[in-house]
């Protein structure tokens, strides 16, 4: 496959259906071993690549990393940094405490799907590092320019049959990355996104019903249409106690 070859191509097909699509793009956390193809990678960041930006200065960037010395080395970084931090949060949060002590509770399932993420995030197929290069000071809102890019690149990985996970892993790890992969100061490296065909299915993603999180008119008066459609699954908000 060459370059010439792949512009003369046009995106995949894809039957998933961008509602069904937006409602079952779960983390995904468990990989195959298998390589993600060129051609597929070039429709993921296609899509992110097309998100919208402030004034369209596309001040975003995708630095991706599969098996290249330096892809390897800082896989290798983020992958120590997200064990430590894993091991921290997973005593802080207490996930081996409460329900946590039966193994077959959603907090104790929780616990070994992160802890088998962490111990293998150094050999996932591919990682990428969304940055955003910075042309101003910092302000509040300049991860608008960048995060809708990110749910793109997800979605579209969920429309051609593969799972992703947005993460902070990379923070700590922050100056050697920028060092390792040669990324100037002035670009933000905005998060670790890791990527690959997932180990079991796709599922619908979990939230609080539509009333608890949509108002009309006033705070907190829910409008007689937030009503959840047949078959949605619900889930509390943060860390499972
Ligand atoms: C800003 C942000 C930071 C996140 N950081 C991490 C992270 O560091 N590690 C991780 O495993 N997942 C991380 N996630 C994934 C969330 O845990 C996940 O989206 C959330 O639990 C909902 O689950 P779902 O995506 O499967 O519906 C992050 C997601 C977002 C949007």
């Amino acid at each position: 496959m060459s370059a010439d070859a792949l512009s003369q191509e046009a995106l995949p097909y894809d039957d998933v259906g961008l509602l069904a699509g937006l409602a079952s793009t779960r983390t995904i956390r468990r990989y195959r071993d298998e390589p993600v193809p060129e051609r597929d990678l070039r429709a993921i960041l296609f899509a992110a690549t097309r998100a919208p930006s402030g004034s369209n200065r596309q001040p975003f960037r995708f630095l991706v990393l599969r098996d290249g010395p330096q892809a390897r080395a800082a896989k290798r970084l983020i992958g120590q940094s997200a064990l430590a931090l894993w091991n921290e949060k997973r005593s802080r949060d207490g996930y081996d405490k409460g329900s946590g002590e039966d193994l077959s509770s959603p907090k104790a399932r929780m616990a070994a799907t992160m802890q088998h993420y962490v111990e293998n995030l150094s050999t996932v197929p591919v990682l990428i590092l969304p940055c955003l290069i910075r042309y101003r000071p910092a302000t509040p809102s300049e991860g608008a320019s960048i995060y809708p890019a990110c749910q793109n690149l997800l979605l579209a990985a969920r429309a051609l049959g593969y799972g992703g996970a947005f993460t902070g892993w990379q923070h700590h790890v922050d100056e050697e990355l920028h060092r390792l992969l040669q990324i100037p100061n002035d670009v933000v490296i905005a998060g670790t996104i890791t990527l690959g065909k997932p180990a079991g299915a796709h599922g619908p993603v979990r939230r609080r019903p539509l009333d608890e999180l949509v108002f009309e008119e006033t705070w907190e008066q829910s409008p007689w249409w937030a009503v959840d459609p047949p078959g949605t699954s619900h889930t509390s908000a943060g860390p499972k106690s």
